[in-house]
């Protein structure tokens, strides 16, 4: 079992890192899980490069652009079950994370021709991995937080990735705000237990 956190949020130790964090330790819990089998990540670490369709992928599967894209996709392959968190920035998700989901949706989902002339999408890889979505917000209302993990679904979807919990908050302004939030951080320890 390998478990991926993916931080969409720029703000390290921020609310968005403190609940994947709790994802994570709830998937270890009562477990020896080491470094190799939990990893978080900050997608602000990494270059990603926007989606310029320029459809080079479709074939291959892989982005043709010289940033961190495949790297990540293969971190997302290797892993059992992914988290990914991010905080609501302007009615939607972070640009960091959405630039992952353009990019998976780019690169697999395959876009083909039915024999009556309809067009039919098929998923490139099938797993069966689990995922937990994470999205937090400050003022916006949690409908809007809800449409902003809807966003996130798209990724669980072309990845064919069970989602088995949705973590929504808002009211969380500055780093470490979530602490004050317990039932939110038991939602999440819980979601982690029942990633393995
Ligand atoms: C550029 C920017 C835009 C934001 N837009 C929204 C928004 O539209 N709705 C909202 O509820 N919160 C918004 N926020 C607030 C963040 O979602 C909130 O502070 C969150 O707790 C940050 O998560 P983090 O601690 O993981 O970085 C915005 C924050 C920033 C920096």
């Amino acid at each position: 079992m390998k478990v991926l956190g993916i931080i969409g949020s720029p703000r390290k130790e921020g609310n968005t890192d403190i609940l994947v964090s709790e994802v994570l330790k709830g998937a270890s819990r009562d477990v020896q899980l080491n470094a190799h089998t939990i990893e978080k990540i900050y997608l602000d670490d990494f270059r990603l490069f926007p989606c310029k369709t320029c459809g080079k992928c479709k074939t291959t599967g892989v982005c043709v652009q010289p940033d961190d894209f495949n790297l990540i996709l293969e971190k997302i392959k290797d892993s059992s079950a992914i988290v990914l968190g991010s905080p609501v920035y302007c009615k939607t998700v972070t640009a960091q994370t959405k630039i992952l989901i353009d990019k998976i949706d780019s690169s697999q989902i395959i876009v083909s021709s039915t024999s009556d002339g309809k067009t039919k999408f098929s998923r490139r890889i099938r797993t069966n991995k689990k995922g937990v979505i994470i999205c937090i917000g400050d003022l916006s209302g949690l409908n809007t937080v809800k449409q902003s993990a809807g966003v996130m679904r798209c990724l669980f979807r072309d990845l064919s990735i069970e989602v088995i919990d949705e973590i929504l908050a808002n009211k969380l302004s500055e780093k470490g705000d979530v602490l004050k939030n317990k039932p939110i951080l038991q939602q999440a320890f819980i979601a982690g237990t029942k990633l393995r």
